[in-house]
Parts: structure tokens; C-alpha cells; sequence
């Protein structure tokens, strides 16, 4: 594959993995990644901006825009999932990203590739349960973004608390030298969490889906001395506002270990997973 580049929207898209490491190696200042999958959303623009904040206006900010193949299950919606590439880059050019890294598949994963990084522990519960193999691909992933860009400091959203921590993990356990930054969760008007399968949602659903949040922040606001009564309690409030619903999970959980917990304490999240209509959305509040 050649090394070629072009502009969309006036910013730096590069496709090749040599590419964006020459503009890596001709940097000056901080070196910021932020990791996306692109059809980006009012949720990812915050984290634009944090990368834009903490690379100052000599540093390097890159934001890789890549559907990764391998954090996707079997029956998931990989060759569904939204591809827009032009709008996405509007965006990071109107939040003066310097380079836009948007790999083809094969460009990231040879045909036989056959290394994985797996983080064995906070993976196995919450969204890892019920999507096995889903944080292998993630980590590995993220680890070789690691690689080609060598970040400085790299960006991700508490939308995806598990995520997070999973990657905190896996960077503190490999020595990568990066330092993690999180950005609370950016949220509609009525409180659902910013995500692009919120689009695949009926006006109904939609309305409805507002509820997982109202349910987290009663809770929170009710001040649940324990795990169990702060699950039922949520539990309740979901269902109450969306009958017909799915809980995947509710858990509430320590927020760095994400180990169940049975007092609510200061850095006790509760997780959620709830299927409105087919569509599988996630969230998670500070409990106390
Ligand atoms: P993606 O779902 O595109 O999300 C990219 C980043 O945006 C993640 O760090 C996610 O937590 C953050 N994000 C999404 N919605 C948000 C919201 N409403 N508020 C704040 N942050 C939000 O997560 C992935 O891609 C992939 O797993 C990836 C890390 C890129 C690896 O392939």
C-alpha cells in the first residue's frame, strides 16, 4: 500500500501506519491520541477538545478514526456500523485536530495476525460477560495505536467506564508510557448518554431511553446505603419507565477494581446495561 495522504475538510487524513509515525517523529510538543470509531458525535467532541487542551498549540493531536473488527462479536453490528469518514473529519477539523489516522482493516491486521492482549480481570464482568472477547479486541487494538503513534497522553470517555479502566489497566501492566485521561460522559437535553446507536432508536425508544439515566440519578440522589438496595432501587425505575425492556445488567460495583460492592462508598459507580427495542445501551453514574 502506498504511503498517501489527502485532505478532507482541510485537515491531515492519513492512511497508512508509516504515515502517521512520520508525523509523530516530526513532532514538537506533547503527542495526544484519542481513539474513535468514528461517526463522531457531541460525546467525542469533548474529547477532541480535551486532546486539544492537553497537546497546547504546538503539540500533535491525533484522533484515529478505525472500526475495529476483532471487538466485535460474531451476531454484532460491525458491518452495520455507521461509516463517515467526510463528517467526521469536519469535525476534528472544526476541533483543530492536526491528524486524522483512518487505517484500512488491512493495513492494521495482517491475514494471519495472531498476537492478542488480554486483560484478564476487570474484562470478565459487566459489558466482558456478555460480550466474550469483546476487551481482547479493544486492548489489542489500543495497544498497537500505542504503538504507531506513541501518545504522550491518550483520551477516552467515562461513557465507557469498564473500557476505561480495562485500559488503565492494560497500559499500567505493559509499562506503556502514556498517561490516560478520562472525560465525563456528555449527555442529550433529557440526560441519555451520547452514542451513536441512540440514531438506530424509535421516537418512542428514544423518549423511553431517557429513563436509564433518570433511574441512575434518583438513586444516586436518594443516597443508597448499600449495593443491593441501590440495584433494586434502579432496577425498579428502569422498568417502571421502560416495560418492555431487557436489563443485560445492573451492578454496582468499585469503580477503579469494578469488584461488586456491598456499601455504597465515594468511588462506587453503578453500571448499567438495558436493551431498548434491539438496541443495547450502556451507562453509569457515580453512586455517592
Ligand atoms: P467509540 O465508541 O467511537 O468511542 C470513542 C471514545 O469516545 C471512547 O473513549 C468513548 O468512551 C468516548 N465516548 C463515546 N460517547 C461518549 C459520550 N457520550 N461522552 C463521553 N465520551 C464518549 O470506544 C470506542 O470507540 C472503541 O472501543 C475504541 C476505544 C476506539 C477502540 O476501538
Amino acid at each position: 500500500m502506498g504511503v498517501w495522504r489527502y485532505a478532507i475538510e482541510s485537515v491531515k487524513v492519513v492512511r497508512s501506519p508509516q504515515a502517521v509515525a512520520r508525523l509523530r517523529r516530526a513532532a514538537r510538543g506533547k503527542v495526544v491520541l484519542v481513539p474513535t470509531m468514528g461517526a463522531l458525535h457531541a460525546g467525542h467532541r469533548a474529547l477532541l477538545d480535551k486532546g486539544r487542551a492537553l497537546a497546547g498549540s504546538d503539540g500533535l493531536l491525533v484522533v484515529s478514526v478505525f472500526v475495529n473488527p476483532t471487538q466485535f462479536g460474531p451476531k454484532e453490528d460491525f458491518s452495520a456500523y455507521p461509516q463517515t469518514l467526510r463528517a467526521d473529519a469536519a469535525m476534528c477539523r472544526a476541533a483543530r485536530v492536526d491528524v486524522v489516522f483512518a487505517p484500512p482493516a488491512d493495513a492494521m491486521y495482517a491475514g494471519d495476525h495472531s498476537t492478542w492482549v488480554d486483560e484478564s480481570t476487570l474484562s470478565a464482568g459487566l459489558c466482558g460477560a456478555a460480550r466474550p472477547g469483546h476487551f481482547r479486541g479493544v486492548c489489542t487494538v489500543v495497544a498497537k495505536l500505542f504503538n504507531i503513534v506513541r501518545p504522550d497522553v491518550a483520551v477516552f470517555g467515562e461513557k465507557d467506564w469498564q473500557q476505561l479502566a480495562v485500559i488503565r489497566r492494560m497500559t499500567r501492566d505493559l509499562n506503556f508510557p502514556v498517561r490516560i485521561v478520562g472525560v465525563p460522559t456528555v449527555r442529550e437535553a433529557d440526560g441519555l448518554a451520547m452514542s451513536s446507536r441512540n440514531r438506530r432508536l424509535s421516537e418512542e425508544e428514544r423518549r423511553r431511553a431517557a429513563g436509564i439515566y433518570r433511574a441512575l440519578v434518583s438513586a444516586q440522589e436518594a443516597g443508597q446505603p448499600t449495593g443491593a438496595a441501590a440495584k433494586r432501587a434502579i432496577e425498579r425505575d428502569i422498568l417502571q419507565a421502560i416495560p418492555e425492556t431487557r436489563i443485560d445488567y445492573i451492578e454496582i460495583v468499585d469503580g477503579e477494581t469494578l469488584a461488586p460492592v456491598k456499601r455504597v462508598e465515594p468511588n462506587t459507580i453503578a453500571a448499567v446495561a438495558v436493551f431498548v427495542g434491539n438496541v443495547r445501551l450502556i451507562d453509569n453514574l457515580r453512586m455517592a
